[in-house]
């Protein structure tokens, strides 16, 4: 019997999408941390390489990719340079503000190619990555369960998410792939703090005064941090969580119950 490792990645190698900041960067930090070989993979070339450079520099074993999840061909040549991986995280993800009845298609059809499609395309490839008893984790949002005031195209690309998730983890489950979601809930990261400041433009509200008042409606009284979120996604990608699939996590401080 092994009683809490935690070392529960040692000899694997894992695929993190968006993972050249934020909560992608935490995972990959974390799956690393617990001895995996972990894949930076980012659209933007230089974040990658650089959290895969600071993910070696203190003892980490890591290469970077770049990257664009909403592209199927981009995410099909990643897959061919990869071979075999045993865990994927389908984090990467955008936003865009707006009223409703001002949203525009673009902006529309822009945040559901990363988030949904990209979510897809993304759990397509681990599906061919993964060997039988592997496992993947998506990035949702408690926006996906929640009216999203100012940004529905957010919502409706992290609705699809929870349920792509769950459609994969029953198509996959008689491999034994698991795949399993978490839904974040208000956490700082770089995306975290522009919508912050671009919601407080449109309503012409002081940024730190609408992060304020966020905060008051969380009932564990903070918002999160990336690491938080990091802990969850590797418990669901790890033997830990050998008997759970098609779930969706919420890490929020108790925002959604
Ligand atoms: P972030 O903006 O700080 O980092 C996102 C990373 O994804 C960036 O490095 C970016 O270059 C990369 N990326 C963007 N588009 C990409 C694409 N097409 N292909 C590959 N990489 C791409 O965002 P954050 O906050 O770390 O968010 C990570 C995930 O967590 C997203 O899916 C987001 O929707 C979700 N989330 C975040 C919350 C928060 O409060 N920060 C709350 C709920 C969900």
């Amino acid at each position: 019997m092994t009683v809490g490792s935690a070392f529960r990645f040692v000899d694997r190698r894992a695929l993190v999408t968006g993972a050249g900041q934020g909560i992608g960067r935490a995972i990959a930090e974390r799956l690393a941390a617990e001895g995996a070989h972990v894949v930076v993979a980012d659209v933007n070339e230089d974040l990658a390489r650089e959290a895969a450079t600071a993910l070696r520099a203190v003892g980490g074993s890591a290469e970077s990719a770049t990257v664009d999840v909403s592209d199927a061909a981009s995410l099909a040549s990643l897959g061919d340079l990869l071979g075999q991986v045993d865990v994927v995280v389908a984090n990467a993800g955008i936003q865009t503000f707006g009223p409703l009845l001002e949203l525009s298609v673009e902006d529309w059809d822009r945040v559901l190619a990363v988030n949904a499609r990209g979510t897809f395309l993304t759990l397509q490839l681990a599906a061919r990555l993964l060997p039988d008893g592997g496992s993947a984790v998506t990035v949702a949002s408690i926006q996906a369960m929640l009216p999203n005031v100012m940004s529905a195209n957010y919502a409706a690309s992290k609705a699809a998410v929870v349920s792509t998730t769950k459609t994969f983890a029953a198509e996959l489950a008689p491999r034994g792939i698991r795949v399993n979601a978490v839904a974040p809930g208000r956490i700082d990261t770089p995306l975290a703090q522009r919508a912050n400041v671009e919601l407080g433009r449109m309503v012409d509200k002081d940024p730190a005064q609408m992060l304020a008042n966020r905060v008051a409606t969380i009932p564990l009284g903070r918002t999160g941090r990336a690491q938080e979120v990091a802990a969850a996604a590797a418990f669901l990608a790890s033997d830990d969580a050998s008997y759970i699939t098609g779930e969706t996590l919420n890490v929020c401080g108790g925002d959604v119950m």
